[in-house]
């Protein structure tokens, strides 16, 4: 059986052009059945030119604080002033990002006000994130399968993404925790369970983590105070990252003048390098050891309506969304150090290394579109990683092993640097497999500790600079992961001096090539 369908109408509301590539794809789709398609922006569109043998399929984004994009915001007024209105079909394609409030509302109150109107819904609404391609393609196959005859097909459509965030994160369980390395400073994979949760991911995208108290040091902080009560004062408070509101409020009651003195714009830097590695309870004994050792200058209660609440701690995702819909990994490491003869660790991270498997975690994900893998295949990359900034680079290797099983190949290149090639080669087995594989042509290490002289990623760079110039030159995209502090500018010293000797560029020259990679997107960085 095929469709009675006479003319299909492709109607979008775009502001930043997402939509209306999408209606434009579309149109050009060549679906299995003759009919007429249209393409109109929805605003152009008028509800009673719709006849009853149309099939109305609409694509829109959400702008604004859940409204419509510009050249959408009339459709709905006109629907529900239009006196004749034939007794349409009609589909929904919204296109939205979970990162704002009022997710895909348009979308949402577009299919309610079709609905209303009296159009038929023949495929239940799409609610996209940023990460709409799949969606789309699925999307596309059920419109092909509906105008075959179908009828059925897209009722039981299930692409909504659920905006999950900071206030309502999605309970997880953790499925796995593996060590990686044998080295001091310990990184592990977490791989953590989201079947069921709705959500979608890409490679390249993040995870934020909420992770729970740190018991120790409510413990510590309720021995200081004397008072039990601090353990539920202080719980889900964040004790580690202090904000100057908080370090005010604290300089005010303890009257010490060091900290009210480190407090000022132009001693920002003596803030961090003296917040470095403190958490509450260092800063607490510091303010009353400058009067008498230990004296409470501040309540429980006035304490804790100073603290703010723990933040979610973001990770670079290292796995496939398409490869592993139903599980995210991370590559973590755990922060662990003593400091004032006390053993500190970070929030987070060493909350999800000692993780029991089947833990409850509460997480949400976050899409990264200037950290996804180029879509065009042909692209070469090249990835700079330095010790867990391998960790997005790990999906996209999953993603390109599956373009490669799909017969096609790209040149990829992946610098990583760590301490000890012995004891801190992340995923070495892993990598080496995908050489094989050619999913990646080649990884070129660095260990900075297994010689007398320091050596890092960026010297890595420049030894292969001619190799970097030339796929440059072909077009490459060059991903940059891992620590600010020793990635940020030496890996743009650098390329300047690559631009120099294998581009013949002068320093000035040079300069302005390493700010067209920027302005045009060529190298994208995770930095933190
Ligand atoms: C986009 C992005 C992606 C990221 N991806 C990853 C990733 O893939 N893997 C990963 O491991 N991390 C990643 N991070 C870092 C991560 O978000 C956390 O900052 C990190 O795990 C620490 O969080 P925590 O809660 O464990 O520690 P916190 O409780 O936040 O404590 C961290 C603080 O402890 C102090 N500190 C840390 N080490 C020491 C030390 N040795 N001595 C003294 N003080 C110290 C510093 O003040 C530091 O800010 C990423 C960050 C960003 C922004
Ligand atoms: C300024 C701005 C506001 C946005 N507001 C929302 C919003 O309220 N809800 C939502 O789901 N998405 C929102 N988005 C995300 C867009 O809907 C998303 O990026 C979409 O892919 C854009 O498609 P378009 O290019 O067709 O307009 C917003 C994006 C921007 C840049």
């Amino acid at each position: 059986m095929t469709t009675n369908f006479k003319r299909v109408i492709v109607s979008y509301g775009s502001q930043s052009g997402n939509a209306q590539r999408l209606a434009r794809a579309l149109i050009e789709t060549h679906f299995s059945t003759t009919i007429t398609l249209e393409l109109v922006a929805l605003n152009d569109l008028a509800p009673e030119t719709i006849g009853s043998n149309d099939l109305l399929l609409v694509i829109s984004s959400t702008f604004g604080d859940g409204e419509p994009p510009a050249n959408a915001e009339d459709f709905i007024q006109k629907l529900q002033h239009c006196q004749t209105l034939s007794n349409f079909e009609y589909a929904v394609f919204g296109l939205g990002d979970v990162a704002y409030p009022r997710f895909c509302q348009f979308g949402k109150a577009l299919d309610a006000a079709l609905a209303q109107a009296g159009a038929i819904r023949v495929i239940n609404r799409v609610d996209a994130d940023t990460n709409y391609q799949q969606f789309f393609k699925q999307w596309l196959t059920t419109i092909d399968a509906l105008l075959a005859g179908d009828t059925e097909i897209g009722l039981s459509l299930t692409l909504q993404v659920t905006p999950y965030s900071e206030h309502q994160p999605h309970l997880a369980s953790i499925s796995s925790v593996d060590k990686l390395n044998t080295g001091e400073s310990t990184v592990y994979q977490i791989d953590i369970d989201i079947s069921g949760s709705g959500m979608h991911y890409r490679a390249g995208d993040l995870l934020y983590v909420l992770s729970d108290d740190d018991q120790m040091l409510l413990r510590q902080l309720a021995n200081w105070f004397a008072d039990d009560r601090a353990i539920s004062a202080f719980a889900n408070k964040e004790l580690r990252l202090l904000n100057k509101a908080l370090l005010r409020t604290i300089a005010r009651k303890s009257g010490c003048t060091a900290l009210k003195n480190n407090l000022k714009q132009s001693n920002k830097d003596q803030l961090a390098e003296y917040l470095y590695p403190r958490d509450l309870l260092d800063v607490l004994k510091d303010q009353s050891s400058e009067q008498v050792a230990n004296e409470r200058f501040i309540s429980i209660d006035d304490l804790a309506d100073a603290l703010s609440t723990r933040s979610p701690r973001v990770y670079s995702i290292a796995s496939c969304g398409l490869m592993h819909p139903d599980q995210v990994s991370l590559c973590i490491r755990e922060v662990a150090y003593e400091f004032a003869n006390r053993k500190h660790f970070g929030s987070a991270s060493h909350w999800l290394s000692n993780a029991a498997v089947g833990q409850k975690v509460k997480v949400f994900t976050r899409s990264n579109p200037e950290f996804h893998l180029a879509d065009q295949q042909q692209t070469p990359i090249i990835m700079l990683a330095a010790g867990t900034g391998v960790a997005p680079y790990i999906g996209f290797l999953q993603q390109l092993s599956q373009q490669v099983q799909r017969g096609s190949s790209r040149n990829s290149l992946l610098f990583f640097g760590e301490r000890y090639r012995q004891h801190d080669y992340l995923y070495q087995s892993q990598l080496q497999t995908w050489q094989e594989q050619q999913v990646l042509q080649k990884v070129i290490t660095v260990f900075s500790r297994d010689q007398p002289q320091k050596r890092y990623v960026q010297h890595a760079l420049l030894e292969n600079g001619a190799q970097v110039w030339q796929l440059l030159q072909a077009g490459a995209l060059l991903y940059v992961c891992g620590s600010r502090k020793n990635l940020e500018k030496s890996i743009d010293q650098a390329l300047l001096q690559i631009a120099q000797t294998h581009g013949q560029r002068s320093p000035e020259q040079a300069q302005d090539y390493l700010a067209s990679l920027y302005n045009k997107a060529v190298i994208r960085r995770d930095l933190y």
